[in-house]
């Protein structure tokens, strides 16, 4: 069976110690550094932009998975690559032009993956997936940390799952919101390879534990 990855959303670190927590990310059994980019627009708040995640990179020694929450990502992807993206991801809901985006993506030589928002249906990818490293199914509204999980995504989770196997594909299944170990093993028997978790992770005692029991409690 293959590994679930997990992927901490600095989002909900301690901004005035970004290198602290990064550190204790690198040294824990994450896989990924998950970034959330908010404009305001696309969703109804902003977190942080190009200057912070180049300095995440400055100190990150695992890949930083950006989720773009932005309106016309297209007109920035060149800067998330240059500023140290690895994995970026772009709203179904936000790109007129998806597949020209996904392009856009792969030519900076970053992963590209789609994001659906709650009620958007996985259905409508089912002509875009072969250009997909990855989808990312929100489990959340957009926007802030510390929501509650809804139970939908698990029949998104599902769906998704047997149309990436029909068309013979490794797309991976991402799951971004209200991530707990009382949700992560039901997500990745439906199919989910990675799991973001923010307020999870970093509300904990202790988040390198936190991360490790969770990778365990997958293992099984
Ligand atoms: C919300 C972000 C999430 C958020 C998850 O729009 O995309 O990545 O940081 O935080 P938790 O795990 O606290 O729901
Ligand atoms: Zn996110």
């Amino acid at each position: 069976m293959k590994k679930t990855l997990i992927a901490p959303s600095v989002l909900a670190a301690d901004f005035a110690n970004l290198q602290r927590d990064i550190e204790m990310i690198n040294a824990s059994e994450a896989d990924w550094f998950h970034i959330d980019v908010m404009d305001g627009h696309f969703v109804p708040n902003i977190s942080y932009g190009m200057p912070v995640i180049q300095a995440i990179k400055k100190h990150a020694t695992k890949p930083l998975d950006v989720h773009l929450m932005i309106e016309k990502p297209e007109r920035y992807i060149e800067t998330f690559a240059e500023v140290g993206a690895d994995i970026i991801t772009v709203h179904y809901e936000s790109t007129v032009h998806l597949h020209r985006t996904l392009r856009q993506i792969k030519a900076t030589g970053c992963k590209a993956g789609v994001v659906l928002n709650l009620t958007t249906p996985v259905s409508v990818l089912e002509d875009i997936l072969p250009e997909c490293y990855m989808v990312l199914i929100m489990s959340i509204n957009p926007g802030f940390g510390g929501q509650k999980f809804e139970d939908i995504t698990y029949q998104k989770v599902k769906k998704l799952r047997k149309m990436i196997d029909e068309q013979g594909l490794d797309t991976l299944i991402e799951i971004d919101g209200g991530v707990t170990s009382k949700n992560a093993k039901q997500l990745v028997d439906a199919g989910a390879n990675v799991l973001v978790a923010g307020s999870y992770v970093f509300g904990a005692e202790n988040p390198t534990q936190t991360i490790a029991d969770l990778k365990k409690l997958l293992e099984n």
